[in-house]
Order: C-alpha cells, then sequence, then structure tokens
C-alpha cells in the first residue's frame, strides 16, 4: 500500500522538526523537555496537548489526539497520508521519487469523491433552500412550527419538491456524475435501474461536520405519514454513529455545558432562543464515540430527551453510555410535554431556562424516577427499589460522589448507610488485599470500591507505564527480561509494542522513539501508541519502577480473574442498565 519507500517516509518526518511544523498552528511554550499548546483538535482553555521534539510525536491527554508530524499534518488540515508527506517533504526540500502510479491515481480518486460528495451536498442544500421560496406549502409548515424566513436562513433549512427526478436533474445539469450522486444517497436506484430523488416533499435539514462541510441531510414529511424522518445513508462523508446534529456551532458557544435532545426540530427551537449549545443524534441512540466526542468538548452534558417512555429509556442508556467518559450529566425532564420543542412553544424559553437552572445529576434523577415507581413505605418494595439504584450507583467512580448518593438513598429509605454500602459491596467480599484489613470498615470499602470499579483502568494505565519505561530504557529490559512475557498485556496494540521493543533490544539496538510510531497504522493504535510515548518516564531508579509495575500489574490480574469467576461472564453493562429500568 505504501507509495513511497519507508526509509523516504522516515526521512521526510526526520527532516521536519514537529515543534515548527506544529507552531505554524498552535502557540507552543516549553515544559520540561517538552512543549505545550492548547489543543487545535478540540475546544479548551487550559493546554493539554505536548508535543516532544525529541521523540517526534504530538499527544492531546484531553482529546487523545495523537501522532507524529505526518499524521499532525492530515489532522489539521484534513490531508490523506500521501498529501501530507509530499507537503512535507516539499518543506524539507527532499525530492521524492515519481509516485506509483496506480496507488497514486487511487488515492487522488478517492479524495477527489470526496471533494465532490461534500460539495455536490452543499449544492444540494442550496438547491432545496432556493426551493423554499416556491415551496408555499412548506414555508407554511415551517410557520406552524413557529420557524420563520429568518430561521430557515440561519440554520440553511430547506424543501426538497414533490418531485421524483428534481435534485437528480439539478445535480446532473451541474456536471456531476450519477455514481457520485448515488453514494451521496441523493438518489436511490429502483428494481428497474432507473434513479430518483431520495429526498420528496420533505422540509430538509443539511448536517455539517466540524469543518462546516455539508455531511448529509435529515428530511421531514409535512403531515402524518410515515417514515416521519428520513435521515441520509452512511457514506464516505457521512457516518451518523460519528456526527451529531449542529455540533459545528454548539462547539463554538464557548458554554461549558451541551445540551443533548433528540429531534432537529429541538435543536432548532433551542438554538433559536439562545442555547446554541445544543445536539441531536443522528436518528440513532447515543454512540460511544459520540459520547467520546461530547466530553471532549464540554465539561457536562445535560440530557433532554422526550418526556415519554421511550425517552426515559434513551436517558438511562445515555448515562450508561456516558458515565464511561470524562464529563459530567445531568438531565431535564420537561413534564407536561413531549420535547423541548413542544414546550418552548408552550411555555417559553424563561420556563425552559429555569428547568436548567435546576437540572438534576444523572443520579438524582435515578434515585427520583426509580423511587416513582416504588412504595418505599413496603418493605419488600424499599428492599427492591434500593436492588435497582444500587445498579446505577456501581457507575460511580468517585468516592466522595458514591457517599453522597449512599446517604440520599439510605435518607430516603431509613436503611444504614453501612447497609448499603455492604450491599454494594459484592465488591467487600472478594476483595481481600492485604493491607485493607487494618483500615476502619467504612472508608475500606469506598476506597475498595474504588480500587475495583476504576482497576481496569488502572492495570491499563501501569501498562502504559511499564512499555513506556521499557522503550526508554535497554538496559532495564536487559536485566529483566525473563519476567516480561506478552501475557502481561491484554491489547494488542501493547502487545504489538512489545514485540517492537523485544525485536530491537534483542539485535541489540537502541530504540528511537521517533520511529516507534512508524509501526503503527491504525490510527487508533497511532493514538494509544502516542499516548505512551508521552508518558512521562523519568525515574531515578528505573529498576525498582520495573519491580513495581510488574507487582502491580500481577496483583491487578490475579484479582481481575477472581472478579470474573466470582460474577460469571460480565454481562454488557449497558444491557444490565436497561432491564433495570421499566417503565410504563
Ligand atoms: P417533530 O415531530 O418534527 O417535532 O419531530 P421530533 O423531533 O419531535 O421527532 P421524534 O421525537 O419523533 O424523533 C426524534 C428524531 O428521531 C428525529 O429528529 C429523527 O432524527 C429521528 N426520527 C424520528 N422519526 C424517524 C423515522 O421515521 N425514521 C428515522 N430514520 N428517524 C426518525
Ligand atoms: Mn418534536
Amino acid at each position: 500500500m505504501p507509495l513511497y519507500p519507508e526509509y523516504l517516509i522516515r526521512e521526510v518526518a526526520d527532516k521536519n522538526d514537529i515543534r515548527d511544523v506544529i507552531s505554524q498552528y498552535v502557540t507552543l511554550k516549553k515544559a520540561g523537555s517538552s512543549y505545550v499548546g492548547l489543543c487545535p483538535f478540540h475546544n479548551e482553555k487550559t493546554p493539554s496537548f505536548s508535543v516532544s521534539p525529541q521523540k517526534g510525536i504530538f499527544h492531546c491527554f484531553g482529546c487523545g489526539e495523537g501522532g507524529n508530524v505526518i499524521h499532525f499534518l492530515m489532522k489539521i488540515e484534513n490531508m490523506p497520508f500521501i498529501e501530507a508527506v509530499e507537503k512535507l517533504a516539499e518543506r524539507a526540500g527532499i525530492t521524492l521519487p515519481k509516485p506509483d502510479e496506480k496507488d497514486s491515481a487511487r488515492h487522488a480518486q478517492m479524495a477527489q469523491e470526496r471533494d465532490t460528495i461534500y460539495e455536490m451536498n452543499m449544492a444540494a442544500a442550496e438547491f432545496f433552500y432556493e426551493n423554499l421560496k416556491h415551496g408555499k406549502q412548506a414555508v407554511e409548515y415551517l410557520k406552524k412550527r413557529s420557524l420563520s424566513g429568518a430561521d430557515a436562513k440561519r440554520f440553511f433549512l430547506g424543501y426538497s419538491k414533490d418531485s421524483w427526478d428534481a435534485l437528480f436533474n439539478h445535480l446532473k445539469q451541474k456536471g456531476y456524475a450519477e455514481s457520485d450522486i448515488l453514494k451521496a444517497g441523493l438518489i436511490k436506484s429502483s428494481e428497474n435501474g432507473k434513479y430518483y430523488d431520495a429526498f420528496r416533499n420533505r422540509v430538509m435539514f443539511p448536517i455539517f461536520d466540524t469543518r462546516n462541510r455539508v455531511i448529509g441531510f435529515g428530511g421531514r414529511v409535512l403531515d402524518d405519514s410515515k417514515p416521519k424522518y428520513l435521515n441520509s445513508p452512511d457514506s464516505p462523508v457521512f457516518s451518523k454513529s460519528r456526527n451529531l446534529y449542529f455540533l459545528n456551532a454548539a462547539r463554538r458557544s464557548g458554554k461549558e455545558f451541551v445540551i443533548l435532545v433528540e429531534g432537529y426540530m429541538d435543536v432548532i427551537a433551542l438554538a433559536k432562543n439562545g442555547y446554541i449549545n445544543t445536539v441531536a443524534t443522528l436518528g440513532t441512540a447515543l454512540t460511544t464515540s459520540q459520547a467520546k466526542i461530547l466530553a471532549s468538548e464540554f465539561k457536562e452534558v445535560v440530557i433532554c430527551y422526550d418526556s415519554d417512555g421511550a425517552g426515559r429509556n434513551a436517558t438511562t442508556r445515555a448515562i450508561g453510555i456516558l458515565r464511561e467518559h470524562d464529563v459530567k450529566i445531568s438531565v431535564l425532564n420537561l413534564k407536561d410535554k413531549k420535547d423541548p420543542d413542544e414546550y418552548i412553544n408552550a411555555f417559553g424559553i424563561t420556563r425552559f431556562s429555569n428547568c436548567i437552572s435546576k437540572r438534576k445529576t444523572d443520579m438524582m434523577y435515578l434515585i427520583d424516577t426509580l423511587e416513582q415507581d416504588y412504595d418505599v413505605t413496603d418493605n419488600s418494595q424499599k428492599v427492591s427499589f434500593i436492588g435497582e439504584i444500587l445498579n446505577y450507583m456501581k457507575l460511580i467512580l468517585n468516592p466522595v460522589e458514591l457517599d453522597v448518593y449512599v446517604e440520599e438513598v439510605s435518607s430516603r429509605t431509613k436503611v444504614s448507610s453501612n447497609a448499603i454500602y455492604s450491599q454494594l459491596g459484592i465488591v467487600k467480599a472478594v476483595n481481600t488485599t492485604p493491607s485493607s484489613s487494618t483500615e476502619t470498615p467504612d472508608i475500606t470499602m469506598i476506597a475498595q470500591r474504588k480500587t475495583v470499579m476504576s482497576s481496569d483502568a488502572a492495570l491499563e494505565r501501569t501498562r502504559e507505564l511499564m512499555l513506556a519505561l521499557l522503550l526508554a530504557n535497554k538496559s532495564v529490559y536487559k536485566r529483566k527480561k525473563q519476567s516480561i512475557t506478552p501475557s502481561l498485556f491484554e491489547s494488542e496494540v501493547h502487545r504489538k509494542l512489545l514485540s517492537y521493543i523485544l525485536a530491537f533490544y534483542e539485535i541489540d539496538k537502541a530504540i528511537d522513539p521517533t520511529q516507534v510510531i512508524d509501526f503503527f497504522t491504525e490510527e487508533s493504535e497511532i493514538r494509544e501508541v502516542s499516548r505512551i510515548l508521552s508518558l512521562d518516564n523519568k525515574t531515578d531508579d528505573a529498576d525498582k519502577a520495573f519491580d513495581d509495575y510488574l507487582k502491580v500489574i500481577n496483583e491487578r490480574m490475579n484479582r481481575k480473574n477472581i472478579l470474573s469467576q466470582l460474577n460469571g461472564d460480565n454481562p454488557d453493562k449497558i444491557e444490565k442498565l436497561n432491564k433495570f429500568i421499566k417503565n410504563q
């Protein structure tokens, strides 16, 4: 696949000082042997973006982006690999051989295809927007939903005519190929091979990516026909699971929290009334990638889903997904109306703002909601209530936070917090760390819960530290190699990295950190490796550090084994959660 020989790509990376290149985009300040700055890939106020000229890598501890100078250019300029290499070669005055024609043609073609689709989507959005001027019905419909011409302009709303080929003809006339229009999902092909417009007689909502390119559309019928909404299919430029409606604007709002709603109309109603910090998923449930994006852009996610049963279910599910990321979560429960759009239209924005200021934390919301399903004056129901709510409270990693909610449940049920802790304490029974027996029971339990809940993360972290240590110290490897085995590691990347370390040290070659990353091609691997390379591995006694890491890894792996035997197959947390909320 690579277009240029590896040594040349290496040379290109080596001859371009990563600090110089990044400095053209980011103001960097010296911090020890590295440089730090505000990450250009997510919105942040305190720098978590680190560049190491020695190691030739960058890594953002906030959003996880990372890699070498080539990866940086690819990300920031949204360039394919080959283009980034060529640009950097030019910058460093390296002459590249004439590329293999077939490969470069393929790359160029793919890049071209994406560009064409972006451009065509924009042309379609403009066409839909223009249609509104003659689409009386659509304008009427928007008016009925309190949306004016100015709103249509601001949100770039449009109308797809009641025609089988209006857009198709328009795009063909502009010179676009049928195959590209099809790939963009703007037309569909019928059984007899004829093409027809995918969106007909609908109000159109263009979906933008964070670089303000139109990547797809949502379209709503003007009446009660079905399906109510149609969304563009995934395409070379559009992935429903990795984008959010209105994120491009929301992330520039400068707000610490983002409001997560279900529908396009909800976003528009809120944004129109000043809450630009609002996003919606694209007709599907919240995904982990979307949660990750939200957590990297905002401090808090305010879930504001529909108030019906489906909305309640989706809320619990979203809490479960968001809890896996480092972000505050709260819930807005708009009683009396179906969704935020209807709420604002009925009661006005002031009342909505009141709700915002009185929003509940996710746990408080869950406690309140579940409590309504039970009669806590009845002993047996009280026990069930506690059993259910604890399933959610297990998601809490912070011991202080846990204590707050244990107290809350305790005061509502008049069950002692000790008893609640021990019910949470499947943990206590299996956790037999010797040191803990000397501490007082309460604190121990909280501390242990934290250890157990986050032990996977801690274990991974220790593995990373060990790899970072080995990458920087050939001598430690030489002395400790008897105890280094692949079985200490679980993830593919870690094992790959270890095999790399072994390959070098066994032939007695030192490792050049700038080269390690070239060994990896997957984006997720590159991020992981750049993080490991960026870990601060300064230590006075490397052998002792190694022994400590080894001990922790072994202990935690043992504990994990015991736990998984006790728990059987650990079922998917989210699924488990869903089972527990039973409403309507
Ligand atoms: P309005 O009736 O226009 O106010 O819609 P809503 O935003 O209240 O819609 P609803 O709560 O029914 O749906 C929320 C979101 O789910 C929409 O914005 C769509 O993205 C998606 N959605 C709704 N209905 C459909 C459908 O029939 N098909 C698909 N694919 N998505 C839908
Ligand atoms: Mn609605």
